[in-house]
């Protein structure tokens, strides 16, 4: 038996029908960019959590941009940054001209909570990642951020559909930012990502600056780009949006089945958070200091596995900074994201839970 860490062609054939009918949709109505595609996919988001504005766009690093760029960030301005998570959180701060200052994430992945060491007299803003789909706690971080004065923007690029009390991930900083990059919890057939804000200048600041800075056609009120959404995309995801729910609690049976089966083998540890609604279960992460051995083993029996993420961003070159980070890097060296998305099949999962037990044994 092969399992692929994740395989996107295991699409069910009716939803493939479903898809290709909405290709065709698209392709009468003859509307690639913006139109009514678009404006479902918006107020639908709205619609799902609670958010007053919902503003697309063309991926994940562009929403992050674009916040930054609204939140009037840039030359001579520091933001911290988590210094384990993808790429993009302190690309886009470098992309606005700004400083990513690097702390320090707690166990699992997540800033760690005395960030506000970092703070200097140039620090506007701080991003909180919901890294593999956990949140972090935002009332604590919220209120420490409004001590400060600083702006808080959300990367909830892995995390849609978690929520903290109720409060879905997002919507609790000034601005939040999704990703729809296809491996995501709702992924496109392509790239597409989105900013929330409960702020109406803010929105229209972020829809301006992702459209050249058009209030109307060919008016041009200030320097933006072009980061829109394409249509097909938009209706792509409408249509995975009729699913979200039930592939998040297939996700989370799913990852219930790693807890209960894996809590008692000592050379791990386990993720945490995964039965809680402020997780969507997006990427289930071990860490062991045996990973690259048990990764090679598991490869060997036909699992795929990844690692998420190899090196901490202070470690590359183009954000080199010096410090420990020791927590952000043991996830580096020692984390191992063991397959988990709702195209498994029940049997898939027993496979995965005996042969990681038999690495131990
Ligand atoms: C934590 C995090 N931030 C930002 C992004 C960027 O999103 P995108 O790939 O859509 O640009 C991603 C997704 O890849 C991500 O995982």
């Amino acid at each position: 038996m092969k399992i692929p860490f994740l395989d996107l062609s295991r699409i069910d054939n009716e939803l493939k029908e479903t898809l290709k009918a909405k290709f065709s949709e698209v392709l009468d109505a003859g509307i690639f960019s913006g139109g009514k595609e678009v404006d479902l996919l918006e107020s639908s988001i709205s619609r799902i959590l609670n958010s007053p504005f919902s503003i697309s766009c063309a991926n994940g690093t562009d929403a992050l941009e674009l916040a930054l760029r609204a939140l009037d960030i840039g030359t001579g301005d520091e933001v911290i940054v988590p210094a384990m998570t993808w790429v993009s959180t302190a690309e886009a701060v470098v992309l606005v001209g700004a400083k990513p200052i690097f702390v320090d994430t707690d166990e699992n992945g997540l800033i760690c909570s005395d960030w506000e060491k970092a703070i200097s007299p140039q620090t506007r803003a701080v991003i909180p990642v919901h890294l593999y789909g956990k949140m972090v706690e935002m009332e604590s971080l919220l209120s420490k951020a409004k001590s400060h004065r600083l702006l808080v923007i959300e990367d909830a690029a892995q995390a849609f559909g978690a929520f903290q009390n109720g409060k879905a991930a997002g919507r609790w900083g000034d601005i939040g930012c999704l990703s729809f990059y296809p491996t995501k919890n709702l992924g496109a057939l392509g790239e597409a990502g989105m900013c929330l804000t409960s702020s109406s200048e803010l929105a229209q600041r972020i829809r301006l600056l992702a459209n050249h800075g058009q209030p109307v056609r060919d008016q041009h009120v200030l320097i933006g780009r072009n980061s829109r959404i394409d249509s097909i995309q938009a209706g792509f995801l409408n249509v995975f949006l009729k699913d979200w729910e039930a592939n998040l609690a297939n996700r989370k049976a799913f990852a219930q089945i790693y807890l209960e089966e894996l809590a008692g083998i000592s050379e791990i540890r386990l993720p945490s958070g995964l039965d809680q609604p402020d997780h969507n279960a997006h990427l289930f992460v071990i860490q062991t200091n045996r990973r690259d051995e048990l990764k090679a083993f598991l490869a060997e029996s036909g699992i795929g596995t990844a690692i998420h993420y190899p090196m901490i961003l202070p470690d590359m070159k183009q954000f080199r900074t010096e410090g420990d980070f020791i927590n952000a890097r043991n996830l580096a060296f020692q984390g191992l994201s063991i397959p988990l998305n709702h195209m498994l099949s029940s049997p898939e999962v027993r496979k995965i839970v005996d042969d990681v037990k038999s690495f131990f044994r």
